[in-house]
């Protein structure tokens, strides 16, 4: 495999997904592959909660509902808007200015696709320890790229989103998850469709490596 073929640049967000379940097998093997992420001292701060089949449509219907009619809140608060840097919020205002730039059909279509959990056919739903630091997050956000790059090399795409995760009672009412473990994010996977909004990485680039790297010899 030569570097530009590497999965680290193929893999790009999926928001929209066939209805075309994903076997228990290639699941585990995912989150197999996932958990050999690094952590301080070998914490494995992750856990994971799991929808398929009935389960993932029921949520994704119980959560569009959420949309309709309720507040939402997260276990863990994200950040606000003045919770940005200089470079962060630029770069932020970059990722508002590709969505800007969407024809009305297909802004319409990323909306309705996040109030919908993607209709993802499978939901993976990773909580932190109540009581965490930086560095487990730091670790959890390692298993979950994990999670990313195992499934595009099953040919599967996903979609880390915080969407997922905005009402979590509809989660914990149909997960036994304890007190002590906070719900972070969710991450969608499913085998991609071909909707123009799949495409909407190839214009989501990064920054020159230049502007956020220093490297010195001497
Ligand atoms: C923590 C986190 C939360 C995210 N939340 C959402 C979300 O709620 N809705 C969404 O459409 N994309 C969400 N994304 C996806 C990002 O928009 C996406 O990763 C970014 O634009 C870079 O694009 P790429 O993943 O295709 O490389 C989230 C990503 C991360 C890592």
């Amino acid at each position: 495999m030569t570097m530009s073929e590497s999965i680290l640049r193929q893999r790009h967000s999926v928001r929209s997904f066939l209805d075309k379940p994903i076997d228990n097998e290639t699941i585990q093997s995912i989150i197999a592959d996932a958990h050999l992420a690094p952590s301080w001292c070998n914490t494995q701060p992750w856990k994971v909660y799991i929808a398929t089949g009935n389960l993932a449509k029921k949520l994704c219907k119980t959560h569009y509902d959420n949309t309709l009619h309720t507040q939402s809140w997260c276990e863990i608060p994200p950040p606000q808007d003045n919770d940005w840097n200089t470079t962060t919020a630029v770069n932020r205002q970059g990722w508002f200015h590709t969505i800007a730039s969407l024809d009305n059909k297909n802004k319409t279509a990323l909306f309705d696709m996040n109030s919908n959990n993607f209709n993802a056919p499978v939901i993976i739903y990773i909580t932190a320890p109540a009581k965490a630091t930086a560095y487990s997050y730091y670790d959890i956000g390692a298993f979950g790229y994990g999670i990313t790059l195992s499934a595009y090399e099953h040919n599967i795409g996903s979609i880390p989103a915080y969407e997922f995760i905005r009402y979590p009672h509809e989660i914990r009412a149909v997960f036994d998850i304890p007190e002590d473990e906070k719900i972070l994010l969710g991450i969608g996977l499913g085998y991609p469709d071909d909707h123009p909004i799949n495409s909407i990485h190839r214009t989501t680039g990064r920054v020159p490596i230049e502007s956020m790297m220093t490297i010195k010899e001497n």
